[in-house]
């Protein structure tokens, strides 16, 4: 049986260590794919990672690719093309321009590779899961948003770091959308099995919980040139190989609610079983009026970022 393809669209950093990652975990052949101007440095990270293959013995073949007929044919198809945040910019004042990268990236998706499972990293996040959803045109199940594994992560970082323990027994989980209003579910985080309310403060909870959501933000001030693409993109490897391997890990991405938590009709970050269906179905839990109210003001945030969509126009 032929190796899994997996295409990478961008492949600038996010791009690059998606490649890296995907083949040291052996999850499939992979095609960087990115504008001709960038044709150079695409093969050559596509020929850099080969290079490194064999001091681990791990097997994949990689490429870059030009022509976006060259992704015909991948099972997976991770979407981190469009521009980066620089320091003082928000999320949010992405869409204008990455809403037309987006635009064209789904016609060329669903033209060469429409039995994809689509994993969308390009920000805001949000409004783009949506977008590539609507102009691409496949079923909600095989499209969905890299957030939540990317927020929950630096949730689990931040309070392994607190307790001085393994990051291993360190559970916890962020809903909603991926910006300042994402809901850090600290009454259900928990460091083996106790929950971390026993373990930490309030005072210093409230902070971990502030850390995380300004977490993309923190790191945008500090590279001053872009945005995080390490975490990002072995979030969204997580992602891609609970597909692959169906693995039916349940984690926190951004799906489409279909009256799940009360919401209808958005790409909000909920835990989902991920398999080789992809979005296989979304788990509930119960939320306190707080976290109601929270979730309520998140949903909300997505809500007006999918209105700017709509509001560009179809194709944008
Ligand atoms: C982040 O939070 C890039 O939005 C991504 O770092």
């Amino acid at each position: 049986m032929a190796r899994t393809k997996i295409a990478v669209i961008g492949g600038g950093q996010i791009g690059g260590n998606l490649a890296l990652y995907a083949a040291q975990r052996e999850l499939g052949d992979v095609v960087i794919y990115d504008l001709p101007a960038k044709e150079g440095p695409v093969a050559g990270k596509a020929l850099d990672i080969a290079a490194q293959l064999p001091v681990e013995g791990r097997d994949a073949v990689l490429r870059g690719a030009s022509r976006i007929e060259d992704i015909a044919g991948a099972a997976v198809v991770i979407v981190t093309a469009g521009a980066a945040r620089t320091p003082g910019m928000t999320r949010a004042d992405l869409l204008a321009v990455n809403l037309k990268v987006i635009a064209g990236t789904a016609a060329g998706v669903r033209a060469h590779a429409p039995e994809a499972f689509c994993i969308i990293v390009t920000n805001p996040l949000d409004a783009m899961v949506y977008a590539f959803q609507k102009f691409a045109g496949l079923p909600h199940a095989r499209v969905c948003g890299m957030a939540g594994v990317l927020d929950s992560a630096r949730f689990r970082a931040f309070i392994a770091l607190e307790l001085g323990v393994s990051v291993r027994d360190v559970s916890a989980l962020v809903l909603g959308g991926h910006g300042p209003t994402m809901v850090p579910l600290s009454r259900l985080a928990t460091v083996g099995g106790v929950p971390v309310a026993e373990l930490i403060a309030p005072e210093r909870l409230r902070a971990i919980e502030e850390r995380t959501r300004a977490a993309g933000t923190e790191i945008v001030k500090l590279y001053g040139s872009g945005s995080a693409y390490y975490s990002p993109a072995m979030s969204a490897i997580a992602m891609a190989e609970s597909c692959i391997k169906d693995q039916k890990r349940v984690l926190p991405v951004a799906a489409h609610c279909r009256g799940e938590y009360g919401i209808d009709g958005l790409y909000v970050g909920v835990p989902a079983v991920i398999g080789a269906g992809g979005v296989e179905r979304i788990l509930q839990v119960a939320l306190t009026a707080e976290e109601r109210d929270a979730l309520a003001a998140t949903v909300g945030a997505v809500r007006q970022s999918v209105r700017e969509v709509e509001r560009s126009g179809p194709g944008a």
